[in-house]
């Protein structure tokens, strides 16, 4: 009987190690026969450790489980699927409802195995670009609508075209895997689930546009998808997928990993290059573009793991068929991690569209706590906070933009009621003093100010007036800040003020100090 155990850091954090020692060693002692199979993660992080057995009738799942659970299930029949199990695995209403086109192999296939990847449809998409001109890969992904997965949501097609059309004997493709935001974990999860998809994509986006070299760079943090990634880098050299001769095609494309030290601000695409660079990661001014001048001043192609890793499924299945779904000019699915004060905290990958309510009360099951939500932050420590009055909000670029948000990297952070907001607020803005790389005046200073004027109003000194004064510093750092760190501070800052006005009146005491 083949057995699945997740080898996902998440599923390790709670003990899947053990269950599967204790999964093999049981087996042995009942002379069952066992092919024990470390899988990633399905995303359905709540369950985890998920063990999954699997049957005539599909895979049968098992969740949370713990080492000291594993004799009981196997007397209760686990190794035929019978027992106190959640019944079929993609039965489970929360993998039944995604789309998954990015994530469709992650929890499935063994991410080291090649003939699994192979099995399961990988490398498709590679052939397809191999047999294409570069311009007709261009062409394909814009056809897509793929915009940068990141945040910013511009179209990749269009970066590619840049760097296709730009010249230089030597381009870079780079995958932003500083995967910083809080709440955000879909990078790391797929590059320790499906390792392979990513090096297809930056692959594919060699070919496209004529670049011989790519790197990922990441984040210390991560040392479990560091080592999946090195392993699977080895893996596709030795089968021909990288180096001179890229699946026979002549043409040469090799790629690496590198370490980044920890500094949120190298998640911005020109620090992330100074770093890559082996300089201090301080942010550069723009332009000129990477598209134009990136790494170490060649063109390069920098784009965030999830948009590099939807590469392959559209030239594998068609622009068409990953454009079909999604709204407006959101194009196809989105990776939405659930996490915060939720009851059904993971990963979920559906077409633009879906509510901010839906996703936090029907798909996620409100709050772990049990009591109301408060607010959500969607897009990372950057990131709006909307009340549940705004829980009618589409998961879409432009819906959010127009409600003064961001979806960013797709992180959705869930509090209760018990949250104070001002605290919030405050601390966005301690955040960006903490992360700021010093190079502009409105982040570097005015952070620090910010941070001093909540303060100030909660302890009831002047509120009306340093209100005004924290609104003004906002929008001097949201049109002075030279890039996103201090530029968008202001969204949880002027948010927390515009949806939670009462969080900001100084409690009664400081209120008669005044
Ligand atoms: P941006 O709008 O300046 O640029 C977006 C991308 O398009 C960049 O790669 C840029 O080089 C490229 N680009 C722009 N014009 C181009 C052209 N004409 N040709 C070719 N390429 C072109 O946004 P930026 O500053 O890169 O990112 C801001 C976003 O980052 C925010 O929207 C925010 O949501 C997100 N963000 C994400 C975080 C994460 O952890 N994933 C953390 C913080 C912010
Ligand atoms: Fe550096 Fe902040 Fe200016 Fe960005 S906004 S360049 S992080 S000082």
């Amino acid at each position: 009987v083949t057995i699945y155990v997740p080898r996902d850091a998440g599923a390790l954090a709670v003990g899947a190690d053990a269950v599967a020692a204790a999964i093999t060693k049981e087996a042995a002692a009942r002379g069952i026969s066992v092919r024990l199979v470390r899988n990633g993660s399905r995303g359905l992080y709540w369950l985890e450790p998920l063990v999954e057995v699997e049957t005539l009738a599909g895979r049968v799942a098992y969740g949370p489980v713990q080492a000291r659970d594993i004799p009981g299930l196997f007397e209760q029949g686990l190794s035929q699927g019978r027992g106190d199990s959640l019944g079929l695995t993609e039965e489970i209403p929360f993998l039944k409802r995604q789309t998954r086109f990015t994530f469709a192999r992650c929890g499935i296939t063994d991410p080291l195995s090649l003939d699994d990847y192979r099995a399961h449809d990988g490398l498709k998409g590679l052939a397809r670009a191999v047999a294409m001109t570069p311009a007709e890969i261009v062409a394909e992904v814009t056809r897509s609508g793929l915009r940068g997965r990141g945040g910013a949501g511009f179209p990749t097609g269009i970066k590619w075209k840049t760097v296709m059309d730009a010249r230089g004997a030597q381009k870079y493709i780079v995958a932003n895997a500083d995967e910083g935001d809080s709440g955000t974990f879909a990078d790391r999860m797929l590059m320790e689930g499906d390792p392979f998809v990513l090096i297809e994509g930056m692959a594919i986006a060699g070919l496209a546009v004529g670049a011989t070299k790519g790197y990922i760079y990441t984040r210390s943090e991560y040392p479990h998808a560091i080592a999946v990634m090195n392993q699977a880098l080895e893996i596709a050299r030795a089968a021909g997928i990288l180096g001179p001769d890229v699946l026979g095609s002549g043409r040469a494309y090799d790629m690496e990993v590198r370490v980044g030290a920890g500094a949120y601000v190298c998640g911005e695409e020109t620090a992330l290059l100074e770093s890559l660079e082996g300089k201090r990661g301080q942010v550069r001014a723009k332009p000129p573009l990477p598209a134009h001048q990136g790494l170490f001043g060649k063109p390069t192609v920098i784009n965030n793991v999830i948009s590099l890793a939807s590469v392959p499924f559209i030239l594998d299945q068609g622009a068409e068929a990953y454009a079909a779904v999604g709204m407006g000019r959101s194009r196809g699915t989105m990776p939405i991690q659930l996490a915060g004060n939720i009851r059904h905290g993971g990963l979920y990958e559906v077409g633009f569209g879906v509510t901010l309510g839906d996703l936090v009360e029907e798909i996620g099951g409100g709050t772990a706590t049990g009591r109301p939500v408060k607010a959500v932050q969607v897009g990372g420590p950057l990131g709006a906070y909307f009340p549940p009055a705004l829980f009618d909000t589409p998961f879409d670029y432009e819906a959010f933009a127009a409600r003064d948000g961001l979806i960013g990297h797709g992180g959705v952070v869930v509090f209760d009621d018990t949250v104070q907001m001002a605290k919030q607020a405050r601390f966005a803005m301690e955040f960006c003093a903490i992360e700021s790389c010093g190079k502009c005046t409105p982040c570097r200073i005015g952070s620090t100010r910010g941070a001093e004027t909540v303060d100030k109003i909660m302890a009831g000194i002047e509120p009306a007036a340093n209100l005004a004064l924290l609104e003004d510093l906002c929008n001097t750092m949201k049109f002075g800040s030279l890039c996103a760190l201090g530029g968008f501070t202001p969204y949880p800052v002027m948010s927390a003020i515009n949806h939670f006005p009462d969080d900001f009146v100084a409690p009664p005491r400081a209120q008669a100090a005044e």
